[in-house]
């Protein structure tokens, strides 16, 4: 096999933030960008003799031609094998699988997640480890440091990989199998759920909407929901993979996946609406006019795991990032297990599910996942919820509001307000920082300031220390408010407010989350001084 070594400039931008690099397509179109990082991960890691990479991403567009030259970097990096899903797709969970299931050394995702694909829009790449997780800091530091001053890359001379033919082909040695992307992970969630309920529910009238918003979760639903459960083929929508998701934003929230929403809202609804994200990790959940926020979503699954198979012996322990509502804390303490505050990004729950400490874990951003893999799984909480209904025979809200009944509403709302001027996001977080010490005490009509401290958090299986993880703004009565910035856009900055207050009181719970939560918005703004720092009056996006 005949290697080029390609002399190379290092880029100054090449920092992975919450999941992965993510930059605008044109960005990694221009010449030796995508090698750069490519072989900056390479000679991060310690490739042993034999070693396989599993590849894919959520088919948007540059999804393809990145693929080609990744191959080609692995066969001139060491690498004996690639498994690479069929058209170059795999969701991330079913990457995080195929890694798991196969023991490969690790994985490359081509993925900007729920950000919008496209000539103009967004690319991202990540590389997870053999646990089938997202590389842990010390990782992707070292993949940052390197990028700072690579001069070369390696690349093989090998023809390009027919990528629609299943099956392996080798040069020199170096093999390349295709991989069919749905069947593995398919086989696992049905080793997990008890499908024959779920088929047995929807063949008794129930009806289900899903909604893949034109992403990569189209045909892992094909498979599941139609050919495994027999759900109606109109069960369906927006299922086929489009390079820049039929131009919408594949984001499952009340805002992105409109579409969805008028369905669930609609006088038809279905009896369960979801939708998932680009990439297949996040997950939205409807009832019939009914909106379950992530956190209760966790809280619930936790609260009712016994009635799923892959977790009838109840669960080891359970974690929820820092700005998630406390709602799974409720459920913790009663079963008596661990409840683990992490920060914001799903590898801060590798090392938990590696030691067995937590199974479950969620984020209010729209993810959910235990440790079946080690990426949050957008399908697998879709099926967590049949088959809660299927066992229960209730409804979606007749499940929730009975879960506030039992262990009281955490009235939780997170706040956006997108593309804000670098300047003016890191003056709002400055001004919280500058009153920290004089706010406790001080009182806000009903709230009562009790802490406020920006978060860090010490990894309790390897020691490691996260700090600047977000500022914390606690009251005296329980109520929370967090502010911090996004870790995942790619233009301007995105600065999120979350928004969390306790009631035991039945009349309280019944409210709409920005009725009941309309004080504390005030006092957020009072506080933080947003509105007057920023020019804007309402967020970008409400969940
Ligand atoms: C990605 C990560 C999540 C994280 C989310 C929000 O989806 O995988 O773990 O919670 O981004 O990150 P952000 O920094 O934008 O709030
Ligand atoms: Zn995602």
């Amino acid at each position: 096999m005949h290697i080029q070594v390609i002399a190379t400039q290092p880029f100054t931008d090449q920092k992975p933030g919450t999941s992965g690099l993510r930059k605008k397509v044109r960005v990694f179109q221009q010449l030796h960008y995508l090698q750069n990082f490519v072989q900056s991960i390479f000679n991060t890691l310690e490739i042993p003799e034999n070693a396989t990479l599993t590849l894919g991403g959520d088919g948007r567009f540059y999804n393809k031609e990145a693929i080609q030259i990744i191959i080609k970097m692995a066969a001139a990096n060491g690498f004996a094998s690639v498994l690479v899903g069929q058209h170059g797709i795999l969701s991330t969970p079913a990457a995080s699988n195929v890694i798991r299931k196969y023991h490969t050394f690790g994985g490359i995702i081509l993925s900007a997640s729920h950000n919008p694909g496209g000539p103009e829009d967004d690319f991202g790449i990540k590389y997870n480890i053999s646990n089938g997780g997202p590389a842990p800091e010390k990782i992707t530091d070292r993949i940052f440091a390197t990028s700072k001053t690579i001069t070369e890359y390696r690349i093989a001379e090998i023809p390009e990989v027919n990528l629609s033919k299943l099956g392996t082909t080798v040069h020199d040695g170096f093999s390349v199998t295709v991989i069919d992307p749905v069947r593995d992970y398919a086989d696992l969630m049905q080793s997990m759920f008890d499908f024959s309920a779920i088929k047995r529910w929807l063949a008794t009238g129930h009806r289900l909407k899903f909604d893949a918003m034109h992403a990569v979760t189209g045909p892992y639903a094909r498979e599941i929901f139609v050919h495994r459960l027999g759900a109606p083929a109109d069960s369906l929508m927006n299922c086929d993979v489009s390079e820049n998701f039929g131009g919408g934003h594949p984001d499952p929230n009340l805002t992105y996946a409109a579409e969805l929403v008028k369905i669930a809202y609609g006088a038809q609804a279905p009896d369960f609406s979801a939708a998932s994200d680009g990439d297949g990790d996040r997950n939205m959940i409807l009832g019939q006019h009914f909106f379950v926020t992530p956190s209760d979503s966790l809280a619930l699954i936790a609260a009712n795991a016994r009635l799923i198979p892959a977790y009838a012996q109840g669960l080891s322990g359970v974690a929820r990032s820092m700005p998630t509502s406390g709602a799974v804390d409720r459920v913790a303490a009663r079963l008596g297990i661990a409840c683990y505050e992490t920060p914001t990004g799903w590898k801060f729950f590798g090392n938990l599910m590696d030691a067995g400490r937590v199974a479950l874990c969620g984020e209010e951003s729209f993810g959910t996942g235990s440790d079946h893999v080690r990426e949050k799984d957008g399908l697998w909480a879709v099926l967590c919820w049949l088959n809660l209904l299927a066992a229960t025979g209730e409804s979606v809200e007749s499940l929730v509001r009975k879960h506030w009944q039992s262990y009281g509403r955490n009235v939780y709302s997170r706040h956006d307000y997108e593309n804000v001027p670098a300047a003016q996001a890191n003056a709002v977080i400055a001004h919280v920082k500058a009153q920290a010490s004089q706010l406790p005490g001080q009182v806000f009509g009903a709230y009562t300031v009790k802490t406020v401290d920006d978060f860090s958090y010490t990894d309790p299986v390897d020691g490691s220390v996260s700090t600047g993880q977000g500022l914390r703004i606690l009251f005296a009565c329980g109520s929370r408010v967090v502010i911090r910035l996004s870790g995942t856009g790619t233009e301007g900055a995105t600065i999120r407010v979350y928004l969390e207050a306790f009631t035991e009181d039945a009349a309280q719970q019944q409210l709409d989350a920005q009725d009941a939560l309309a004080e504390l918005i005030a006092v957020s703004h009072q506080i933080s001084l947003l509105p007057q720092l920023t020019g804007r009056q309402q967020p970008t996006v409400i969940t």
